[in-house]
């Protein structure tokens, strides 16, 4: 447990991890498989004032709009929602919940907590039939990776977990953000299952993230971090801690950093067990928890029982 509450500190570095992951996250520096290239300036000392200022100047939500090549000739432009994310909730949302799927959820009936937000976001296949209890069961938007919409055992096109939400979807792409590169070379094919969703659901808000705004974030991950960072997007959860930050006033995030419940469970639905879920290998997961740990404004005590940071919403931060 003394890394555990040296996490809560924001007192960690890599160095402190298993052999094991240590490994993997060199094995991905060393291939940087999508060509980062840092070309920002470190500012690892920022207050957290001066970070919260940083990412209102800098995070701007965006998603595929069909109008640049190769999708302005694709007929993206008539294809996407008319009305953009951001615009989805004009005046913006009060409060929000961003809800893991760490297995450290379990046994922490915050689920009557989580529904009480105004909105809440999960991600990929996470249920909440049978977990109500701990998870609740509102689910507003969901932010799933392109490996929902091409593997088949997810059951895209016909689980209910899919419908009835606002559905946000992305891809890693090169670096460079070369729409034409990604969209010939996807890690995995979303484009043609977004198509056809979209023909087949157009009243459904359903959205592809812009390259553009992972890499965005991954730079500025990279910029307030000391070490050298695993060169791959960074994970669903900061990604839809940062959307959600862009959306809402105030955003409550449960069990990103763990509580005294972390465990090697993976997921709460599901009997895996491994540490890189909670501390990374692919993602550069340990350092986005260090990052959104410096911008907690919640009680510690709350982080300790709940696994839960209180972060406010951009629009609301001062400069
Ligand atoms: O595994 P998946 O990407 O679907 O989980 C959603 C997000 O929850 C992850 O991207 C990660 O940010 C967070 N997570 C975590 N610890 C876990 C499992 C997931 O922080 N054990």
């Amino acid at each position: 447990r003394a890394f555990l509450h040296r996490l809560w500190k924001g007192n960690v570095s890599s160095k402190m991890l298993n052999p094991r992951l240590q490994k993997a996250m060199k094995d991905y520096l060393s291939a940087n498989k999508h060509g980062v290239r840092f070309r920002g300036k470190r500012a690892a000392g920022r207050s957290r004032a001066a970070l919260l200022c940083a990412l209102r100047r800098r995070v701007r939500v965006r998603t595929l709009d069909g109008t640049e090549p190769p999708f302005s000739a694709l007929g993206w432009r008539a294809l996407v929602p008319a009305v953009p994310l951001s615009q989805l909730h004009p005046r913006g949302l009060r409060s929000c919940a961003v809800v893991m799927s760490a297995g450290a959820i379990l046994n922490s009936s915050l689920g009557e907590e989580i529904d009480s937000h105004d909105a809440v976001l999960r991600f990929n296949a996470a249920p909440t039939r049978g977990y109500e209890k701990d998870v609740g069961n509102k689910t507003t938007v969901r932010i799933i990776n392109s490996q929902i919409l091409t593997n088949p055992n997810h059951h895209f096109i016909d689980s209910s977990l899919y419908k009835d939400v606002i559905l946000v979807a992305w891809d890693p792409a090169p670096y460079s953000a070369n729409l034409n590169l990604w969209y010939k070379k996807p890690d995995y094919n979303l484009f043609t299952p977004y198509v056809q969703h979209r023909q087949r659901n157009p009243n459904q808000p359903f959205y592809i993230l812009h390259p553009k705004f992972i890499w965005q974030l991954w730079d500025i991950i990279q910029e307030n971090t000391k070490e050298k960072i695993q060169p791959n997007p960074p994970s669903s959860g900061f990604i839809g801690i940062l959307l959600m930050m862009s959306l809402c006033r105030e955003v409550h995030v449960y069990e990103y950093i763990p509580s005294v419940r972390q465990t090697e469970l993976c997921h709460y639905h599901e009997l895996y067990y491994d540490a890189a879920c909670t501390l990374g290998a692919y993602h550069p997961l340990l350092y986005e928890k260090l990052l959104v740990q410096r911008l907690n404004t919640g009680a510690q005590g709350d982080l300790h029982r709940k696994g839960k940071v209180v972060l406010p919403g951009l629009r609301a931060v001062r400069c």
